[in-house]
């Protein structure tokens, strides 16, 4: 089969609702291209950037970066690697209505109906149970769960809990969830796909398969 325009493919879904881990596994089994802006920020932070400066406190406190910053720092990334043919996985982005609307305004006219969304739902209190459980690879952002029982990533770092992963943060961050982005599932109910997040990293991965399938995405062969 031959695609003419790039997808983009957005993982919708609450702090630790596994938007990351399911990432970790597009990238392994499919030829994507791959940003979250997370970890985007999270970097800018660490090399103590302009932009680290900004928003450090933003990301402490659970709040939302500015849409007008968000939008500039996607579209840097997104006019590199959205090109007829490729695929881009974005996780933690569009956040609002107003960044789903800049990312339209991006694709407008070229890749518009090449946009695709899964939303992974899961329990609140499910969420903030795996949080409190989460390490994460200082070198190269891997995520890891209760059941990894290891202590140094397969890349040799060292695995440590994110600053915004305190409960009373994990808190601010769902209400922040529920209040600007909750709504860009009524945004793009034209293509949504809703996918249990609530069971294993196993079964979530097969209900992703199927809607990759679904999207005419093919695994790596
Ligand atoms: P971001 O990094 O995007 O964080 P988030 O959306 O809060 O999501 P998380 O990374 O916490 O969770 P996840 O869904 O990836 O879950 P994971 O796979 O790790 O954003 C951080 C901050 O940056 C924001 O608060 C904001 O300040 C700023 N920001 C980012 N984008 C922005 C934007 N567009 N606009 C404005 N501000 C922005 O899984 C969680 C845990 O559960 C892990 O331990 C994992 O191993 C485990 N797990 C995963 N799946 C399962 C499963 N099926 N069963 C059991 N355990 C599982």
């Amino acid at each position: 089969m031959t695609r003419k325009s790039a997808i983009i493919l957005i993982l919708l879904g609450a702090p630790g609702a596994g938007k990351g881990t399911v990432a970790q596994y597009v990238k392994d089994k499919y030829d994507v291209f791959y940003f979250s802006t997370g970890n985007l920020l999270r970097n800018e932070v660490k090399e103590k950037s302009e932009i680290g400066r900004r928003v450090e406190d933003i990301l402490g406190s659970g709040g939302l970066v500015g849409d007008d910053l968000v939008n500039e720092i996607v579209e840097k990334n997104l006019e590199k690697i959205a090109v007829d043919g490729s695929i881009v996985v974005l996780d933690g982005y569009p956040r609002t209505e107003n960044q789903a609307r800049v990312l339209d305004e991006m694709m407008s006219g070229k890749f518009r109906d090449a946009i695709h969304v899964i939303e992974l739902v899961v329990d609140a209190e499910e969420v903030v149970a795996r949080i409190s459980q989460r390490r994460v690879c200082v070198k190269c952002g891997n995520t890891y769960g209760s059941k990894d029982n290891i202590k140094i990533c397969s890349c040799g770092g060292e695995l440590v809990r994110r600053k915004d992963d305190e409960e009373a943060t994990v808190r601010n961050r769902l209400r922040e969830y529920e209040k600007a982005t909750l709504p860009l599932s009524q945004y793009y109910s034209d293509r949504i796909v809703k996918v249990d997040g609530s069971v294993t990293p196993e079964e979530v991965a097969q209900q992703v398969n199927a809607c990759l399938c679904g999207f005419g995405i093919e695994k790596r062969r």
